[in-house]
Formats: structure tokens, sequence, C-alpha cells
């Protein structure tokens, strides 16, 4: 199995994508890192940790990140994942624990210990502990095999401003050390997710499996009151960062550019803004895959299909 760390701001849409990897044998999940975002970091924590009890898969570990972005003050999401970040979720208390070595510590520790090429990062949170690691130890850099994030937005235009998405906005310094460092990169940015939102008909399977993971996860994004239903009037929720692990296990569902992406980090309106140069207009390198379609149906079916095996 192809080795990853998953990097979290649960956050209802990461734990599911958490659950598809711990559901997967393709991937073996070393460790989770958590991160402010969507809910602060000993929230996130404690939320990641929950989802490993549920999953009887209290052996990983779990490593406590970044409290704040870089350089910005924290922005988080309550409004859309509820106070605990997994609203519907109402998991018990979690027994595990974090460690006591934080999430970038972590990483270039292990980064160095391993054999290059050995580590996939799915990166699902603002990009704060990567980059952190990666300025503190750059010789870590060329031994990421892969960085899988979601994040970003052009097509569709932003989520938390009109022009940036979430996870971009919070910590956009830290993105745009990501976009340089020189690492095989894949963005999900909401030009695919949004085009894989949780209707009805792609929950129906998912409905009919009534275990404890699936209803949790029903309670979760197929809620009547789900933000982007109240708020855009959507058929359904959004579901963002399950498609990385997606993208992982299937890439040939996706379709995707490579081009180059940078990240607005001065100009107050456009603040974490996506930069992408999909029509090559500028010489700069392309530096990531910007996937910008899916085929929802097929994704959701096998989504269904996975997380039938954590019953
Ligand atoms: C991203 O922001 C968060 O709220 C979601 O978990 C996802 O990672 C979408 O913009
Ligand atoms: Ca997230």
């Amino acid at each position: 199995p192809r080795s990853i760390i998953i990097d979290t701001d649960p956050g209802q849409d990461d734990a599911v994508a958490i659950l598809l990897a711990l559901a997967s044998s393709e991937l073996k999940v070393e460790a989770i890192t958590t991160v402010a975002g969507n809910v602060p970091v000993a929230q996130t924590t404690k939320n990641a940790c929950a989802l490993l009890e549920l999953a009887g898969r209290a052996d990983i570990p779990v490593f406590p990140g970044a409290a704040r972005p870089l350089h910005r003050p924290p922005v988080s999401a309550e409004h859309v994942h509820g106070q605990s970040g997994m609203e519907g979720a109402n998991l018990p208390a979690p027994k595990l624990r974090a460690q006591a070595m934080d999430a970038a510590t972590h990483l270039v520790d292990v980064l160095r210990a391993r054999a290059a090429g050995d580590i996939t990062l799915v990166c699902l949170g603002p990009l704060t502990n990567i980059a952190t690691a990666l300025t503190h130890a750059p010789d870590i850099a060329p031994r990421i095999r892969h960085i899988v994030a979601m994040g970003g937005a052009q097509r569709e235009g932003g989520n938390i401003t009109p022009t940036a998405e979430f996870n971009f906005y919070v910590d956009p310094h830290a993105a745009q050390i990501v976009m340089e460092a020189g690492v095989p990169l894949t963005l999900l940015p909401l030009d695919v997710t949004h085009r894989a939102i949780a209707t009805p008909s792609r929950l129906a399977g998912l409905r009919d499996l009534k275990t404890p993971v699936s209803e949790m996860v029903l309670r979760m994004i197929g809620a009547e009151d789900r933000f982007e239903k109240l708020k855009y009037g959507w058929e359904g929720g959004a579901l963002h960062d399950p498609l990385t692990v997606g993208w992982l296990l299937w890439p040939e569902l996706f379709h995707g550019v490579a081009c180059n992406v940078e990240i607005e980090v001065d100009a107050p309106l456009c603040m974490g803004q996506s930069v992408v140069d999909l029509w090559k207009v500028t010489d700069r390198t392309p530096n990531a895959l910007w996937i910008n379609d899916v085929e929802p149906d097929v994704f959701y079916s096998l989504l269904t299909e996975r997380l039938a095996r954590l019953a």
C-alpha cells in the first residue's frame, strides 16, 4: 500500500476523507497531523482522535499542529461545520490522546527517517504545518513522494471571499510555500469539488447501508439544514476533502491540467486567491496538476462501497 500522512482540520468533509482512506487497503495511513482551520486546533485534534476510535484504528498516531496561520489571524468555519467542527457526528469524547510531538516536527522526522519517495501528504486544511516543516527543513522537499491538497478555486470563485477558497485563504503564505516547494503536487479546488455535491441520489446507496459509519456521515453531509442547501439553494451539501483521497485511489475518474498556480498574499480583495495559469499566458513553470472535473456518480458509488467496509 501507499503510505500517506493526512494533514487535516476535521471538519465534516475531512471526516469522510479520513474514513475513506482508512477503508482503503491501497493506502496505509501512517499518521494524522491536525491544524487549526474549520475550528481551533484543540478541537480538530480531538475530532481526529474520535474518528480513529470510531474506525477501530487507535493505533494510528495523531500529532497536533499549528494553532494559527503563519502571518495572518485565524479564520474558522463554524458557520459551516458547527461549533464541534463535526456537527451531526455526535461522537463520544475520545480516550485516545494525541502525541506530545507537534505536527511539523513529526513531518520532518518521518520524512528524514523514511526512504525518499515513501510518503505522500494528503492535505485537507490550511497548509500551515506543511509550510512550517518545509521552511525549517528544506531537505525534506525532495523526499516527499507527492502532495495532494484540497484548495483553491478559479472557475468557481471563492467560498470565503469572492476570490478565495477557505483553505488557501486561511493561510495564503503557507499555501504559496507549498506551491513553490518543487514537490509533485495535485490540487483539488472548488472547480472540481462543486461538481461532486452530495445530492440525494448520490447518497441513496449510503442511506441503504445503515451502519454506524454511514449514519454518522449522513447526519453530517446529508443533513436537511446543510449550509450549502440553505445558503445557495443547492440540492445537497459540498463534500470537498474526500476527492483528494478519491484522486489517489481512482485517478481515472478525474480530469486535470498541468499548469502554474501561485497564491496571492498581498492584495486585500484577492487575499488567498489561487492564480491559475490555465492557458499558459505566462512563462512560469507548471507546478501543479489542477483538477477541474470528476465523474461524480461513479465517485459516490465507490465511496459508498468503501464506507460499507467500516461496518
Ligand atoms: C475546504 O474548507 C473547509 O471548510 C473544508 O473542510 C474544505 O477543506 C473547502 O473550501
Ligand atoms: Ca478541511
